[in-house]
């Protein structure tokens, strides 16, 4: 999600602050300074590092995306791998598709989820029905066929996340009352819902299915890992430190070999007001952000007043693994690997079996994390796998200036994380990992949103949606981006394919932007039309055949680029590397999350959130009626099918 002060909201305390503004205090490396350093020593690139300048085009800049071969000469002969054809920039009140495919709404905010579930009626809404019915603002997608263990690519089940909510888009009069405040808290959490293909090929839910489960911001779950039961983590409500209600502001997530989902909880920090007491914010609470915005969630249940209950913030923050499969299965928050605000956790299965998940902190100047698993994956037994994700190695990226990457340990007793500086066991570090990771000196980031490892090449894709607050002296030589305003896409390939190895080399993929304004410095492929440029990455996707998708959040700031947000289609290698295409355009107002394949690639899954989220009058009159258009109902968040036509590959 990215929010700022010029989005519609009738109640500014619907937003949760903004990922935009620093709370980093720290002075080490930003990765524009890396960046800067790792490109002035590069031969390919003295013209450029002495311009201080990377033009569109730019054939130095390309030939540094390209390894060092100039992709224009190299693509001589060769053709993109997508075939699609490619749709146009613009913004409107609804979505597009490339020609030949259909983008069809297959659930939207208000629909049945559990078996004895209402229909939505936006007038009569209650936190019972909200309880029960798919929740707002959907985000990441996660697909698990049915039957469990197969790779069915015409039924499975959809695990969707529910980010937050903007009650001026919900509520024909935003009142703030208990009840309105109680139906968002039920309006967040994560949906199960039973999908399929009818035999005309078209993807329906599967109504009053056993699999149907919302989880809430209610929703009681498990504690687990180093941090569980630990004093920092014991409220009134739970004496124990083992047990919290529900989960908060869940954006991206991942699923794991064994057929979980994980759910990342991002900006957490929204929903605690309050220091009642007249207490100044604690160090932690600072670095974090807390207390975050609003007071609404505080004024009916005082869990949420960092005052009445200062450790309740250290119950969010954490990846959430929840077995979609089993609906009376108790979710637990991991805490092994770590507290901060997650954008997502995508795994991978090292060679050597144990699991990996990558996850950013999506803020700005904040840092890339990884995890290891001590255990190791045991496809024949279900059991084995379970707590997999409670003990393991959690590091902290730091890029060199000469591409290699440093994962640093983030382990009590090790160098400076002991009790002198505050740690007093694997629980202070891991609840305070922004703090653990700033003594390391991790490199800060331009806001990382979605990592992913490519299934086919073990390469890592790392997302940065951008950073306003880079100032330009923090960058210097050919570093275009001081203030980076764009984004930009890191591959990491980790030593010798060893996604545990303590090193890893890093180059840059994509400079986001429009590549034929200079002001931009943005680079790409040179056939990458004018629709093909985007601005804000944000959640990555790769289809079956190993190919990079990508999903912008650009927010309120889509008139700097002139589309709405979208998908685009990327290539990672040969002699198209750094090319993209646009797919798919969302309605105005509303950014693309949860780009998720079924397994054969024949169907694309995209979340579209908050419609209509900028101008508009709200809820009688907001920008877009997307996707009823119907009189009366506003718009809504929904999941769309996108098929071909005919029935092919996606994108093929
Ligand atoms: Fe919820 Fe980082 O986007
Ligand atoms: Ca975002
Ligand atoms: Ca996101
Ligand atoms: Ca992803």
């Amino acid at each position: 999600m990215t929010l700022s002060k010029n989005d519609y909201s009738a109640d500014p305390g619907s937003r949760p602050g903004t990922a935009d503004t620093v709370t980093n205090p720290t002075a080490g490396t930003t990765f524009g300074e890396v960046l800067a350093l790792r490109y002035s020593r590069r031969d390919a690139l003295c013209g450029l590092a002495a311009t201080g300048v990377i033009a569109a085009l730019d054939t130095g800049f390309a030939d540094a995306l390209n390894g060092g071969t100039s992709p224009s000469a190299r693509a001589d002969g060769a053709k993109s791998q997508f075939t699609f054809a490619e749709i146009k920039h613009g913004v409107d009140e609804t979505h597009h598709v490339a020609p030949g495919y259909s983008a069809d709404v297959l659930i939207r905010w208000g629909a049945p989820v559990t078996a004895d579930a209402p229909d939505f009626d936006p007038m009569k809404q209650s936190t019972a029905a909200q309880s029960k019915q798919f929740g707002y603002n959907c985000d990441f997608i996660g697909y698990f066929p049915l039957p469990r263990g197969s790779s069915a690519s015409e039924r499975a089940l959809l695990a969707v996340n529910h980010e937050y909510t903007i009650p001026g888009l919900m509520f024909a009069r935003v009142e703030g009352t208990r009840e309105q405040v109680a139906i968002e808290l039920a309006a967040l959490g994560a949906s199960i819902v039973e999908v399929r293909k009818d035999p005309r090929g078209e993807w329906q839910v599967v109504p009053h299915s056993r699999h149907g489960r919302r989880i809430t911001a209610e929703t009681p779950m498990r504690i687990s890992g180093p941090a569980a039961g630990d004093h920092r983590l014991k409220t009134k409500a739970d004496p124990t430190g083992t047990t919290v209600l529900g989960m908060l502001a869940n954006c991206a997530g991942g699923q794991t070999p064994w057929g979980t989902y994980l759910s990342a909880e991002e900006n957490f920090h929204g929903f605690f007001s309050g220091g009642a007491n007249g207490l100044r914010p604690s160090r932690s609470e600072r670095r974090y952000g807390i207390p975050g915005g609003t007071s609404r969630w505080a004024r009916f249940d005082a869990r949420f007043d960092i005052g009445v209950e200062p450790n309740e913030p250290n119950r969010f923050g954490w990846i959430v693994e929840i077995d979609p499969y089993d609906s009376s299965a108790m979710p637990r928050k991991r805490t092994a690997l770590g507290r901060f605000r997650h954008e997502g956790a995508e795994t991978i299965l090292n060679r050597d079996g144990r699991v990996v998940v990558y996850s950013g902190d999506d803020q700005a100047n904040e840092y890339i994390y990884r995890f290891v698993t001590n255990g190791r994956f045991d496809p024949t037994s279900p059991a084995a796998n379970r707590d997999l994700l409670d003990s393991g190695a959690l590091s902290v990226a730091k890029f060199a200036a000469d591409g290699t990457l440093a994962w640093l340990p983030l382990v009590h007793g090790h160098g400076p994380l002991t009790a002198a500086n505050g740690f007093t066991g694997q629980a202070d570090v891991v609840i305070d990992a922004r703090l653990a990771a700033d003594l390391l000196g991790a490199t800060k980031m331009d806001r990382p949103e979605d990592i992913e490892p490519d299934p086919r090449t073990g390469k890592v894709y790392a997302v940065m949606t951008r950073n306003a607050d880079r100032r330009p002296d923090q960058v210097d030589g050919a570093n275009p981006r001081g203030p980076n305003p764009f984004g930009h896409i890191i591959e990491i390939a980790p030593t010798d394919g060893d996604h545990a190895a303590p090193t890893a080399r890093w180059e840059l993929l994509i400079a986001a932007g429009n590549p034929r304004d200079p002001a931009h410095r943005a680079a790409y492929h040179p056939a990458t039309s004018a629709n093909g440029w985007f601005a804000a990455p944000d959640n990555i996707a790769f289809d079956p055949a190993g190919r990079l998708w990508v999903a912008t959040d650009q927010g309120s700031t889509w008139s700097k680029s002139g589309t709405a947000d979208g998908l685009w289609a990327i290539e990672t290698d040969g002699a198209y590397r750094g090319y993209s295409r646009m797919f798919f355009r969302a309605p105005l107002g509303a950014e693309v999350t949860g780009p998720r394949f079924t397994p054969d690639g024949t169907t694309l899954f995209l979340s579209i959130q908050h419609p209509g989220a900028h101008g508009g009058k709200g809820f009688a009159d907001p920008a877009t009626h997307w996707p009823d258009f119907a009189p009366g109902m506003p718009p809504r968040p929904a999941v769309v099918a996108i098929t071909r036509n005919d029935g092919g590959v996606i994108g093929a």
